[in-house]
């Protein structure tokens, strides 16, 4: 294990997903932290992130005491590398002079942490005060034009670090930085997807024993592969529950019902519950209500089909898709900080009597696909954008009936067939269609006037769903699925583009 102490910055993450990428398993544990703690998780590296602009800034963290003695080899990125050197000796120098973007680094000494890299490099920097004088017995490998002391290393202790962010992308090199760092280190390659699915399965074993657990399935990527993963382990005592609210989109349903089954071989219960949310929908408009319905009914629906499976003995087990960033925003993985409430399929009650089998809490998104395509799922499922648990359901403005949902699903396919052809499916964030029910215009299709509805496009690009931009879509490429639209779809004489960023307009219509 590889720690990486989290100063508060935004980049804890980013580091811990870099150290991966070099197949090295890393954690990501709170500043906070006593170093008798990291120590009995038995550490083979520890990095420091970044964190305020300098150690002199208000509220700067203090490096947990006595972390510099215990002999674990250290990087310092950035806030951590002048928090080394002024716990180490060093000076920290109050320039006041910042350093923000791209900068030229200048390697003085390869050392171990540059070697073979080249002389002169772009680096990515963000930081106010700098570091002027190396701790004694370190050699000062690098510089920039504003930074005399841009990284230094001492390798007889094991400690390095740099100012720059070898994390980001901006930094040319920097995934050798910090490859060069772990392998100082002594850490081993080993983090493969492989192990990781012997491993997570190995656990759910441990946990489950002889137990019987349930799953909910939504259709997403992150409850797909908690269940093959729990599948894997225990086989028929997991019953996973699929409620097939008719929310769904074009080919969603038919995927988990058959491909995933004759993927996983998992026991799934399909519950043909359409019926059962028109009606509860029928004449609602409002957005916050028809949310409130679907989760209310998927509740229901879920505790029916929990009860029918406990006739046949007693489950204890809950199996849920946690991801690693929703346990560190959640509390740093600190034992049993509280998990942040799901919204996957519109929100498991909170007060159902198992105990939760979590085995994606450990991982990235990117490494829950990457598991997924070990585990055999289909690629349209391991892949998918991401999909509001409230489905079809808010993205039409307006009543919710069945045959405006056959038009939105149609829309919907016909958007992402073309979208996917032209090869941006992974640029693009998602692309909700929505059907604008209650708005019609004047159209002129063949010889007659029509009197149709509006499908929006919202094409984005995201980080991370909390903030957005739309994308620049090829006009060839909008132009096709208008034409298309226009012509396969019925009731549809208009299709929009939604050229509004995030904030101020939030990525669903609803
Ligand atoms: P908004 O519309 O808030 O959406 O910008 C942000 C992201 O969250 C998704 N979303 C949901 N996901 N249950 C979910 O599981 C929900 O109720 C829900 N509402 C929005 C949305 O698709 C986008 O990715």
């Amino acid at each position: 294990t590889v720690l990486v102490v989290d100063f508060g910055a935004q980049y804890a993450q980013l580091i811990a997903r870099r150290v991966r990428e070099c197949h090295v398993y890393s954690e990501i544990v709170p500043s906070t932290m006593s170093v008798e703690e990291m120590m009995a998780k038995n550490p083979k590296a520890i990095i420091l992130s970044g964190g305020p602009s300098s150690v002199y800034a208000e509220g700067a963290p203090p490096v947990p005491h006595g972390l510099f003695s215990t002999g674990v080899p250290t990087f310092g990125i950035c806030y951590g590398f002048q928090a080394m050197a002024q716990a180490l000796g060093g000076t920290v120098a109050r320039t006041g002079v910042a350093e923000y973007g791209g900068t030229s680094l200048k390697v003085l000494d390869e050392g171990v942490i540059f070697a073979g890299l080249p002389a002169s490099q772009q680096v990515w920097m963000s930081h106010g005060d700098s570091v002027a004088a190396a701790p004694e017995g370190f050699t000062v490998t690098a510089s920039t034009g504003e930074t005399p002391v841009a990284a230094f290393e001492h390798p007889g202790r094991g400690l390095y670090g740099v100012q720059f962010h070898p994390e980001v992308l901006h930094s040319e090199h920097g995934q050798a930085v910090l490859r060069h760092f772990l392998e100082a280190a002594g850490c081993r390659p080993s983090w493969t997807m492989l192990n990781i699915v012997e491993e997570s399965v190995e656990a759910v074993r441990r946990q489950v024993g002889d137990g019987r657990a349930i799953c909910a399935l939504s259709g997403g990527v992150d409850s797909a592969v908690a269940a093959a993963l729990v599948q894997r382990a225990i086989g028929d005592r997991l019953t996973c529950v699929f409620v097939d609210h008719g929310l769904l989109r074009k080919g969603e349903a038919e995927q988990v019902e058959r491909d995933f089954v004759a993927a996983t071989g998992v026991k799934l219960r399909v519950v043909d519950a359409a019926e059962r949310f028109l009606k509860a929908l029928s004449g609602v408009t409002d957005p916050e209500e028809k949310r409130k319905i679907i989760g209310r009914e998927f509740i229901r629906v879920f505790e029916d089909e929990q009860r029918a499976i406990m006739a046949d003995g007693p489950v204890d087990f809950l199996v849920q898709g946690t991801l690693y960033p929703d346990v560190v925003e959640s509390g740093g993985g600190t034992g049993t900080a509280n998990i942040k409430s799901h919204h996957n399929v519109g929100g498991l009650p909170e007060d159902l009597q198992f105990t939760l089998v979590e085995p994606l809490r450990t991982l990235f998104k990117d490494e829950v696909r990457r598991v997924g395509e070990e585990l055999g799922l289909p690629a349209a499922m391991v892949w998918r954008q991401p999909f509001p648990g409230p489905g079809l359901g808010i993205r039409i403005v307006g009543e919710v009936t069945r045959e405006r949902l056959e038009i939105l699903r149609e829309a919907d396919a016909i958007a992402r067939e073309e979208l996917s052809r032209a090869g941006l499916d992974r640029q693009i964030w998602q692309c909700p269609v929505v059907l604008l029910a209650d708005v019609r215009s004047v159209g002129v299709q063949g010889d007659g006037r029509t009197y149709g509805h509006p499908v929006v496009l919202r094409p984005v690009t995201s980080e991370d769903a909390m903030t957005a931009d739309w994308s620049r879509v090829p006009y060839d490429v909008l132009s096709r699925i208008s034409t298309r639209i226009t012509n396969e779809v019925r009731d549809i004489n208009r299709v929009v583009l939604d050229v509004t960023s995030k904030p101020p307009g939030t990525i669903e219509w609803e």
